[in-house]
Parts: structure tokens; sequence; C-alpha cells
């Protein structure tokens, strides 16, 4: 008799280390994703990200603590694993040679689907991802943001159960990014898991119910996208000064309408902090500067970036990997 494990979640992760050499990428990692959602997966450069999802997707071999991926030990079991999966790279791995639909065909039938259902799937997918004109061109002229999609297309033949997508949206336009955010909540919508490493809060906070922050190989927070804004103090207003001597008086006024020390960029001549009553605290900034006749070169709101969130739960901004 198979033993069936009842869990409420897709990917349990515990304790997960995985060395080269003597550095550690992942070090103690731990992750809980729960079925149905879209969880981010949001750290900086050679924080771990890619190295997590290959150990979960069974490509590679951990060498210390357990993971289970819908149900299955990802060391013991990785065949059942990999049946339930879906995968799509940092980069790219259509075939150039062959069309758009040549490419999704030949996925369909590698999953067994036989030719008439591979092509029906290979239609409604370019169709999804808005490839139809392109369809019949080789995907080898397609631009970076097409041929992303058509890698998505493909992790998507089967509807897996669990689907990891690895930065599914750098180097797209916002138009594409969009296109692929809708994507993914049509797959959550009919019950995919899908677990989602990026290094923008703003998509981390548009699609997952739940993120996990990486840095340095470790899990260094764990909540939802309002937790986490909470955490880092919501939107921050930002003014940028016409002049590096006004900078001071700027943080003051700025300062009135945060609880947090606004930050200073001299080189940027941009003064931002974290706001809770983002009209209000933008509307009373810009009254006092024309008040006090501060000239300002631009005002606004923002979304805290990854480095915001850096800032606040490490102190330290987040560090591009050396070397690279
Ligand atoms: N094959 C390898 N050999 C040696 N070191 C590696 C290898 N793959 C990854 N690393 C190192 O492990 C660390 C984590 O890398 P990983 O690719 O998982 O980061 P990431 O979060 O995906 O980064 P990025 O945002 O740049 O994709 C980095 O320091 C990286 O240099
Ligand atoms: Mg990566």
């Amino acid at each position: 008799m198979r033993r069936v494990i009842v869990t409420d979640y897709a990917v349990q992760a515990e304790g997960i280390a995985k060395r080269y050499g003597d550095k550690y990428a992942l070090d103690a990692f731990d992750l809980n994703v729960r079925q149905g959602t879209v969880h981010g997966l949001l750290g900086p450069n050679g924080a771990g990200k890619t190295t997590a999802v290959r150990i979960l997707s069974t490509l590679l071999r951990l060498d210390g603590g357990h993971a289970r991926v819908a149900g299955f030990d990802v060391a013991r079991q990785p065949h059942q694993v990999r049946e339930r999966i879906g995968l799509t790279g940092q980069y790219a791995a259509v075939d150039e040679v062959l069309t758009g639909r040549q490419n999704l065909e030949m996925f369909g039938r590698l999953f067994h689907l036989g030719g008439r259902r591979a092509r029906l799937r290979a239609q409604e997918l370019l169709e999804r991802f808005d490839l139809t004109d392109a369809a019949d061109r080789g995907a080898g002229k397609y631009s970076g943001g097409m041929r992303r999609r058509l890698d998505l297309a493909a992790s998507m033949i089967l509807a897996p159960e669990v689907l990891f997508l690895d930065e599914p949206t750098t180097g797209l336009d916002p138009r594409s990014r969009n296109e692929v955010w809708e994507s993914v909540r049509a797959l959550v919508a009919d019950g995919t898991t899908v677990l989602l490493t990026t290094q923008y809060m703003e998509e981390a906070d548009r699609l997952a119910s739940h993120i996990t922050v990486i840095d340095q190989g470790r899990a260094i927070a764990d909540d939802t996208p309002d937790g986490l804004k909470t955490t880092v103090g919501g939107d921050l207003i930002e003014v940028v000064a016409m002049e590096v001597s006004d900078l001071r008086l700027v943080a003051k006024v700025v300062a009135r309408v945060s609880d947090t020390e606004p930050e200073i960029i001299e080189s940027e001549r941009r003064v931002h902090a974290p706001v809770v009553d983002r009209v209000a605290a933008l509307t009373e900034v810009a009254r006092i500067l024309q008040e006090e006749s501060i000239a300002v070169e631009d005002i606004g709101l923002r979304r805290p970036s990854l480095d915001d969130v850096f800032l606040q739960l490490t102190g330290h901004r987040t560090i591009a990997e050396e070397a690279a």
C-alpha cells in the first residue's frame, strides 16, 4: 500500500545545506510553501535562490537537511517529485531552431500528450502568452521577453502540481511582466502551487501570499507581504532637492511625517523615509516645502524595494556578489 502523507504544504524544506568547496550556498535553509498559493523567495544576487530551486526540483543534491515536494522526499523519491513539478530556469531553455509552436508541441509529446492534444495545448498556451503572431517563426529570432514567455509556456504544458519559477520576469518589459503575472495567477486558480524567486519586492508583493527573504543562504524573514511591509514601514516618501545644501532642511521636513529617521543620499540629492498614511504625508511635505520656499526637483511616493527590505532586516543594503 502506498503511504500518503497528508499535509497543507506543497514544499517543505528543513535545514537544507549546499556547499561549493568550503562556501555554503545554502546553510540551514527552511521553507514552507502552502498548497495552492504563490510563495515568493526574495533575495539579492548570490543569495541562494537558484540553488534552493535546483535542490527542490531534484537537479542538485543536497549536503544536509531534508525536503519534501508534493509529498515526496527530494533525495529519496526524485522520480515521484519530477512527475509532479514544472520548472522554468533563470535562463531560457527553448530550442532556437524550432518555431515557438514546434517547441511547445515537442514538449507536449515529451510529456506523452499525443499529437492531437499536444497541438491543442500548444495553441492554448500560444494564445495565453500572446505568442500567436510569432508562433510560426523560429524561436532564435524572438526577443528576450518573447523567449521568456515561450519558456514559461513550456513549463506549463501539464499544469504541474508544483511549479518553480526562477526569476520569471527578469529582463521583461512591463507589459510582458504583467502577462506573466496573469498566467501565474490563472495557474494557481487551477490548483498549482508556485514557488517564485525574484529580486523585486514589487513582484513578490503583487503575486505572493507569503514571502521568504533569503540572504547568504539563510531565510532571514518569512511573512505575508503586508507583514513584511509593516517591518519595512510601508511605502516611502521621497524628495529630490534642487540644491545639496538644502538636504538637511528637506530631511527635517520629511521627518515630520515619518516615525523613522529619514535617509539622506547626498550623491542623488535624495531624501526618503517610510510613511504610513501616504497621501496625507505627501500633501503635508509638499505644503511645508512650499511654505518654506525649499526648491525640489521631484517629490513622490514609492513602494519599498528589495533594498529597503534588506536595510530594515539586516541593517545593510543588498550586497551585489563580488567578482561577478
Ligand atoms: N556551481 C557552482 N559552483 C560554485 N559556486 C556556486 C555554484 N553555483 C552557485 N554558486 C554560489 O552559490 C551562491 C548562491 O548562488 P545562487 O545561484 O543560488 O544565487 P541566486 O540567489 O540564484 O542569485 P541570482 O539572483 O544572481 O540568480 C553564490 O555565492 C554563487 O556564487
Ligand atoms: Mg539565480
